[in-house]
């Protein structure tokens, strides 16, 4: 008998347990809710990248503008002693802006591990093997699984200096309250020393921002809508997409762009052995993309308890990567 194969049918059938668990207590809440971390299935992986590469989605842009163009000025922040070290970065997907990064630094023939951790094991071998192609020199090691059970793995790995990435506006996708008890959690992941680069996405325009999220192609209401067939397939449900919608929002004065899931009729949705009932017009919260101001990152940064050491915009001005150490 194979015991890896074993453990990994097992690990298997945990995790869609708890993923039905989850979907559960957000369809029996009130709003109902379901979490944007499950869009990224191998076909929601997919419809992220197209959405990577529309025109409207300026996100790719500009942190490519900076990971292109504000190299060396990275590397000076995150590389700052002699000393060998981790990088770790926080769903890292395909990995598109970090690599350049990567090949950069191991042009200059720094010492470090890369060490990609995400939620998609799909994902992640692809982008192991094309780093095994594109860069055979670098050192990967890749973590699937939720953040920060993975930080804890990844500091049992190796005791080197931590340098972790958290790109793309990831950060976006908490609450605001959220946001700032994962960067005290974070916190508490890391030891004194460590540095962490996260990218935000300023306030800037609000058609600007509405646009990169309500696109008339429809992809975005696609990745939105994958959510159900994914639940479908993977938790024995029966969702009808005919008879969901999806709705874009965007608040500037908040700054949190939000995406709904519209009931088009009065409609039952059974899952596994549970039932749900939608009202016409009711709603399912998908999924919020936050937008920040200067002085929300340097709040979030500074009650955390790190010390901001350096920003690094595009030249557009509208996304930061924001680099901080641990007190
Ligand atoms: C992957 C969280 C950065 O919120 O901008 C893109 C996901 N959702 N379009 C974002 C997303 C709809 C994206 N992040």
């Amino acid at each position: 008998m194979n015991l890896n194969t074993n453990s990994q049918i097992k690990n298997n059938h945990n995790k869609t347990e708890n993923f039905f668990l989850d979907v559960k207590k957000g369809l029996e809440s009130d709003p109902k809710r379901l979490s944007s971390k499950y869009f990224y299935d191998e076909i929601g992986d997919h419809l992220f990248q197209k959405i990577m590469a529309m025109p409207e989605y300026y996100l790719t842009q500009c942190e490519l503008d900076i990971f292109q163009n504000k190299t060396s000025d990275i590397a000076d922040l995150i590389a700052f002693d002699d000393q060998p070290f981790d990088l770790i970065e926080l769903g890292a997907g395909d990995a598109m802006k970090s690599t350049h990064l990567l090949k950069y630094m191991v042009k200059k023939g720094l010492d470090f591990t890369y060490m990609p951790i995400d939620i998609s094991g799909n994902i992640l071998s692809i982008l192991d093997q094309k780093l095994n192609e594109s860069l055979p020199e670098l050192k990967v090691v890749c973590l699937e699984g939720e953040y920060f059970e993975m930080l804890n793995k990844a500091a049992s790995l190796s005791s080197r200096r931590k340098v972790i990435l958290f790109l793309g506006g990831n950060i976006g996708n908490m609450e605001l309250d959220e946001a700032h008890s994962f960067c005290s959690g974070l916190k508490q992941h890391l030891a004194s020393g460590d540095r962490v680069l996260v990218g935000f996405d300023l306030k800037k325009n609000p058609h600007t921002i509405l646009n990169a999220y309500n696109d008339k192609t429809g992809i975005t209401a696609s990745f939105n809508l994958n959510l159900l067939t994914r639940i479908n397939r993977e938790l024995d449900a029966d969702f009808d997409l005919k008879q969901f919608q999806h709705y874009q929002t965007y608040d500037p004065v908040s700054g949190a762009c939000r995406s709904y899931l519209v009931s088009l009729i009065d409609q039952v949705v059974t899952i596994d052995h549970a039932v749900i009932s939608f009202k016409e017009n009711e709603l399912i919260d998908m999924e919020v993309s936050q937008k920040f101001s200067e002085t929300d990152i340097k709040e979030l940064a500074e009650k955390a308890g790190f010390e901001i050491k350096g920003e690094i915009r595009d030249s557009k001005k509208w996304f930061i990567d924001s680099v901080w150490k641990v007190k």
